[in-house]
């Protein structure tokens, strides 16, 4: 059976993790942008909660409410098997997320989450892409700051170049913004793990298809002042430069020979030394289990940046394409990146998966493959900017 009949199940989209940092922010973008006639609902394993973060949503009474806990398979399959869509906050996904992926693999339903761990991208795609090509579902992992803006940045980047020719797109992120305890506790989960996160990484590339007559990489650039952007360029190893090179191993329009690369951009040499110093302390620190511990208890879950914070905070990243003869400077940017404008990311993916016209794809997927142009539109729409700032 390829794709199944999935008009009539009961949502189009379930939000499975609505009650916690990011889920509550996008569980209130989807009240307050869905279309009428969307049919949605919000998804947990505390069904008070959910009922009383429902009260709060404007016009909530619209979205249903399903209990599911990540300690119960049945509990997933029966979630996945009610959905078109499910799209899941609840992480870490290297802990908690295999389930609810192999549930959708397997009733063809289409899965979103906003992973930024990219040991869990690489073991998902091992054991779970082809039986999601069997079903029709699609897999969509990082569909929030991680790796949105860097997935459709560049293949928005790639699409101002010639075609037919040899790519090179930078990518330089800078950004002013404070984290959540539930992605701080991912990012420490994800430190102290380094040896299962290169065994899945080489994992994947036992199980990857050969790419026949192109080349597609995604080195590690090493650090050094840029003046194409007047900063300091730090290499950023976070799973976006992975999922740039899927998008581009998928299409071809990224040309015979694509190569990307991953920066911080940061203007002062002593805040790039310092902010280096600082991830390094963290990854050191992550590998000690007392430690860590303490770290972890530091910031909960469920905690994050108030609305003042994220009102204060921003993002934008950079672009240097260049091919053919010709080199492009571009640029997406919004506001609060890690949850007012992933929250809005997400939900877009969501809506989009479920009601945009679509080129056909199915397994695991990236945003630029599976929903290209049209989720691109729908960020513009949303205040996300994409803009051409120069060509020569
Ligand atoms: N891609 C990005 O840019 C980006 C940005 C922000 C966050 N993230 C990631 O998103 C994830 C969520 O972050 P957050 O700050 O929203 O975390 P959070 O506030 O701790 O929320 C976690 C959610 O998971 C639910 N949950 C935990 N255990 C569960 C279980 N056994 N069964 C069902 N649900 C369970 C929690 O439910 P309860 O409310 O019942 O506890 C809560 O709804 C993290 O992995 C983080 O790294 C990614």
């Amino acid at each position: 059976m390829s794709r199944l009949n999935r008009t009539d199940r009961p949502y189009d989209i379930v939000l499975f993790g609505a009650t916690g940092f990011v889920g509550t922010l996008t569980a209130e973008y989807l009240a307050a942008h869905a279309p009428a006639g969307l049919r949605w609902a919000i998804a947990g394993r505390d069904t008070g909660k959910l009922e009383r973060l429902r009260e709060r949503l404007p016009g909530g009474a619209r979205a249903g409410v399903e209990r599911a806990d990540v300690s119960d398979p049945d509990s997933l399959r029966a979630l996945a098997g009610q959905a078109r869509v499910v799209a899941t906050t609840v992480g870490p996904y290297v802990r908690h997320g295999e389930e609810l992926v192999a549930a959708c693999a397997d009733t063809g339903t289409d899965y979103l989450d906003i992973t930024g761990e990219p040991e869990f991208v690489d073991l998902m795609y091992v054991r779970h892409d082809a039986r999601a090509r069997e079903t029709g579902a699609r897999l969509v992992h990082a569909c929030g700051f991680d790796s949105v803006p860097h997935d459709l940045g560049a293949y928005f980047t790639v699409r101002q170049l010639p075609e037919g020719v040899p790519l090179t797109v930078d990518g330089f992120v800078s950004a002013d913004a404070a984290f959540s305890g539930g992605t701080f506790a991912s990012a420490l989960g994800q430190f102290a793990r380094p040896r299962e996160l290169r065994a899945a990484a080489r994992d994947r590339l036992r199980h990857e298809p050969r790419l026949l007559g192109r080349r597609v990489s995604a080195p590690t650039g090493a650090p050094r002042y840029a003046p194409e952007v007047g900063a300091w360029a730090l290499p950023l190893p976070t799973v976006d430069p992975q999922i740039v090179r899927r998008s581009a191993r998928a299409l071809d329009r990224y040309g015979p020979d694509f190569r990307y690369r991953h920066y911080a951009a940061v203007r002062r040499l002593p805040v790039a030394v310092g902010g280096a110093a600082a991830v390094a302390g963290l990854v050191a620190a992550a590998q000690l289990p007392p430690v860590r511990r303490r770290l972890s208890e530091r910031v909960k879950p469920g905690d994050g940046p108030g609305p003042e914070r994220r009102a204060r905070s921003w993002f934008s990243v950079r672009f240097v394409g260049e091919g053919g003869g010709r080199r492009v400077f571009t640029e997406v940017a919004g506001g609060d990146p890690g949850y007012d404008e992933t929250a809005k990311m997400f939900a877009e993916a969501a809506l989009c998966l479920a009601l945009d016209e679509l080129p056909p794809t199915a397994g695991q997927v990236t945003t630029a493959v599976a929903m290209g142009d049209a989720l691109i539109e729908r960020l513009r729409t949303a205040g996300i900017r994409f803009r051409v700032a120069a060509t020569r």
